[in-house]
């Protein structure tokens, strides 16, 4: 079935959709590849470039974006197997994340996997630990909190108090604390400042910044293999708009490079960049039918098929109040208005937008979010109030290639053979 790939061309879609229906998210895979040749042209040579598994985990993206020969990032035991399975190199993969429980690493470690970014002296001591009684000798990216995100930055994740990497000034005054362990050799270094910077010159402040820290961590060092500056490649999200042109990022760079990493143009270290949404977010897009059109105290209101259930689940999480865990134990159309976005989610926080232009829509219509390849679906509260998940619609070369929804199962897991005496206690 053929489809325009401009307007992602919802007829063929609906069509292919048939009793599945809507909502629907649509890939173009077309669009994943140009963002990536995109993407790939501006990044400094020789350099490799790791998809972020997290923006869009679907196993067509994936497979796309390994046939064009990126490497994966992923932060979980499901990202390690989707990765492996669409045809990702284990032993090139990046592990990151600043919480990984034993059992993920030695999972990861039985997949193949070999280089782990680590935030702490604790997490390298589990990742030697785990590589050891695994009989193997891991890997370790020693990830920096340093350098200020670029100004415009969506999410900063250096440059203050975080959960993300180790402070620079901690790492260079205890360098002993960084140090090889037996099964974990720290043999390359990961920076990722900040998301979402569509300017060129302050993403390339960004890199910038992160090379200062790298060279300034790699001076006490012998031996870093591996460099990842992280990304901040930025893309519209839920909104119209293309992709930001960084063509003359590689040139911005350069300089910096050199004076940093003298042999990184003949591939010591091995230079890396991240991206998750530059490479998808153009190429996806949600359809949902509107549901009830109606006033309300003197504003309009669309109750639409979707909300923080299938898109825009983090920016929801946002409004409710702060979350104060306690221990258990011990220490431990041509005419448009302005209207309230509503989805039908039973909770007043479940809303796209509290004011946006939309077209003097009826029930039953349908409407299409642009730019939702990436953070859509795998950023979504799915759970949140059982809805089925929607449809995920593929194309490739301007056909519908195939059809999923992605499914929970609730799996029994087993009970302990002897369970405590006396009646459980829930208070
Ligand atoms: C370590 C790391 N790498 C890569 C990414 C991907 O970011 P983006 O999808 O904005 O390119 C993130 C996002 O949070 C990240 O934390």
């Amino acid at each position: 079935m053929s489809v325009s790939p401009e307007s992602h061309g919802a007829g063929p879609v609906l069509a292919a959709l048939g009793e599945t229906s809507t909502p629907a998210y649509v890939y173009d895979l077309d669009g994943v590849r140009e963002a990536h040749t995109r993407l790939r042209s501006a990044l400094p040579a020789p350099s490799a470039l790791y998809y972020s598994v997290k923006a869009n985990p679907h196993p067509a993206v994936l497979a796309a974006l390994c046939a064009a020969g990126c490497d994966a990032e992923v932060s979980s035991p499901g990202e390690v197997r989707a990765a492996v399975t669409a045809g990702y190199r284990p032993d090139r993969i990046i592990y990151t994340g600043p919480g990984k429980r034993r059992s993920d690493v030695v999972a990861a470690l039985r997949a193949g996997v070999r280089w782990f970014s680590v935030d702490s002296p604790a997490a390298l001591d589990l990742l030697s630990a785990a590589a050891s009684a695994e009989g193997t000798v891991a890997r370790a990216l020693l990830r920096l909190n340093a350098g200020r995100p670029g100004a415009g930055h969506g999410l900063a994740m250096s440059g203050a108090p975080s959960a993300f990497g180790a402070d620079l000034e901690w790492v260079l005054s205890e360098a002993h604390r960084f140090a090889d362990r037996p099964a974990a050799l720290v043999a390359g270094l990961h920076l990722y400042l900040a998301t979402n910077l569509t300017d060129e010159a302050a993403l390339a402040g960004q890199l910038i910044e992160a090379i200062a820290a790298a060279e300034l961590a790699a001076a006490s060092r012998s031996a870093l293999t591996w460099v990842s500056l992280g990304g901040g490649f930025g893309a519209p999200y839920a909104r119209a708009g293309t992709l930001p042109s960084f063509a003359g990022l590689s040139e911005r760079l350069g300089p910096h490079l050199d004076r940093a990493f003298p042999g990184w143009r003949s591939g010591t270290p091995r230079l890396i960049f991240e991206s998750g949404r530059y490479l998808t977010a153009t190429c996806g897009s949600l359809l949902v039918r509107v549901l009830d059109v109606k006033e309300s105290r003197g504003r309009t209101v669309l109750v639409l098929e979707s909300g923080i259930n299938h898109l825009g689940g983090a920016a929801g999480l946002r409004r409710v109040p702060p979350i104060r865990p306690e221990p258990v134990s011990g220490d431990r159309a041509g005419e448009y208005r302005e209207a309230i976005l509503a989805g039908p989610l039973c909770t007043p926080l479940d809303v796209w937008s509290p004011s946006a232009t939309v077209p003097a829509v009826r029930p039953g219509d349908l409407m299409r979010v642009p730019n939702v390849g990436a953070y859509g679906l795998s950023a979504s509260l799915l759970a949140f109030l059982s809805h089925p998940a929607p449809a995920e619609v593929v194309i490739d070369h301007g056909e519908v290639v195939e059809v999923t929804r992605l499914e929970t199962v609730r799996r029994e897991l087993p009970l302990p053979d002897v369970l405590p005496a006396g009646p459980v206690e829930t208070e």
